[in-house]
This record gives structure tokens, sequence and C-alpha cells, in this order.
């Protein structure tokens, strides 16, 4: 699903999480020969960010085509299509693995967690960031709508902010033999020029495409118009601003 408009999430979401990107890496001390995996790293923002830092950068996503993204932008980098439940890499390799919004889309989160402190070194650190709050994020009504038009979830499986409740990312974490010691929120304002960049923009994420898939873009779009449209500034323009969070793990 996130390979379908992968050019789309790099040009148009994917900037905002520069913040989140940049808090992460600070917290985490990211720099110069710092041998970091980013788990699920999408089109590569946060690797290019790392490799700039002078970190010694892999990453692996299961979306070819945000992964063929990533490669053109860090071309030195080892960058894998593959799963975060089966990392191709051998153990405590790494000084510092990353998940940006990604852990919460493994079909096991605790295997997922469980990979990343393998191929941690002991006593590196795993980052793992999440939506913040609901409340405190403008595009909450954006993820109802697509839930709406998404195909049911299957009996039990968690919604999308389930992540989000206080202590929820830190019990999985130590679920998976990290040890949880810090957390960060840092808003993440996503700009759109206006209504026909935003409806594309938003488009762009995964779940939207899944919308699409079942319920037709039309209907997709229309939806995610309206459920923007509270934010609309009056120059046409949007600036929703959302809260993430992040946790930094001792493996
Ligand atoms: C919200 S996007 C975040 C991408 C990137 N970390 C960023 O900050 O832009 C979620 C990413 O997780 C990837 N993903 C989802 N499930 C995955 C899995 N099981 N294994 C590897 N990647 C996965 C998707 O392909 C997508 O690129």
């Amino acid at each position: 699903m996130w390979s379908a408009r992968a050019r789309e999430w790099a040009d148009l979401q994917e900037g905002a999480f520069r913040p989140l990107y940049e808090a992460a890496f600070d917290a985490a001390e990211v720099g110069k020969g710092t041998k970091l995996l980013d788990a699920g790293c999408g089109a590569g923002l946060a690797l290019r960010i790392a490799t700039n830092r002078g970190a010694e950068t892999s990453g692996i996503d299961a979306a070819q085509n945000l992964v063929a993204i990533a490669r053109e932008r860090t071309p030195d980098a080892r960058i894998d299509v593959g799963e975060i439940e089966e990392l191709p890499f051998g153990d405590g390799i790494f000084d510092v693995v990353t998940g940006f919004n990604s852990f919460q889309y493994a079909a096991d989160r605790v295997h997922g967690l469980a990979e990343a402190k393998r191929v941690t070194k002991p006593g590196g650190l795993v980052v793992a960031a999440v939506w913040g709050a609901p409340e405190k994020c403008q595009m909450g009504a954006y993820i109802g709508a697509l839930g709406k038009l998404m195909p049911p979830p299957p009996p039990g499986a968690p919604g999308p902010w389930a992540l989000s409740e206080p202590g929820a990312l830190e019990a999985l974490i130590e679920q998976a033999g990290l040890r949880a010691i810090r957390s960060r929120n840092v808003a993440v304002v996503f700009p759109f020029a206006d209504d026909r960049t935003a409806v594309r923009g938003l488009l762009a994420a995964g779940p939207a495409e899944r919308a699409a898939r079942n319920s037709g873009e039309e209907k997709t779009a229309a939806s995610i118009a309206e459920a923007i449209a509270p934010y609309r500034k009056p120059d046409g323009s949007y600036a929703l601003v959302n809260d993430f969070r992040f946790v930094v793990a001792s493996a």
C-alpha cells in the first residue's frame, strides 16, 4: 500500500517529519560513526539526515517504490526491501535502530521490536516513534475518516491510536526485552498550499491507499477534504499540527 504513491509521500508528507527525526537523533546521540538502522525507512529522509550527521546508515522497508527513492537519496547506504519482523542482519550490529511510525504497522509489533533489539549492540539504543494523543492531532479526523472507508479490521486488531495511550508503547518495548529510558513529544506540522495538494499528500499514506482501493479514490478524496476543512486558513492553505512521541530504549 505504501508503494502506490511513493513520490507523493516523499514530496508532500515526509518532509514534515524532519523535526521528529532531528529530535530523535539528538536523543540517541546519532553522529559521526554511529552505526544506524532505520527500520521502516520509507523514502529515506531520516536516513539522509543521519548520514549527513556522519552516521553509517542502513535501512529496510517493505515498500519497494519508497526504497527506490531512499536509495536515490543515499546511494552509499545499504537499503533493503524487507520486513521489520525478519531483519536481514546479524546480532548486535547497530549502535542505534530507529522506527519512525513503522513498528506499529508490523504484523507482530512485539516481534518487530524484539528484532530491533536483536540487531542492536548490547547497551545500544532502539528509538520508536508513534502518533501522540489524538486530541493533539489535527489529522485525527482524517485518520478516523479513512477507518470508515477501509475493510473492517479483524476482531481485536489494535486501532490507529493504540500506541498513543499513556504507557502503551513502553509496555510493548518492555515485552520485547528492551528497557525504556526516556521519551519526548514533538510537534509535527504538515503544510499544504491548497485543497488539491492537501488531498494528494494525504492520499499518499498506506492506509489512505487501502481506503481508496476499498471505497474508491473519489469517495476517499472527498472524505479527506471534509475531514481537514475545519483547518483551512483564509488563504486556502493548511498547516496541520500533530503531536508525535518517541521512546528511547536500551537494548
Ligand atoms: C508512516 S510510514 C513511515 C515511513 C518513514 N519511517 C517516515 O518517517 O517517513 C510507515 C512505513 O512502514 C513501512 N512498513 C509497514 N509495515 C512494515 C513491515 N512489516 N516491514 C517493513 N516496513 C514496513 C511502510 O512501507 C512505510 O514505509
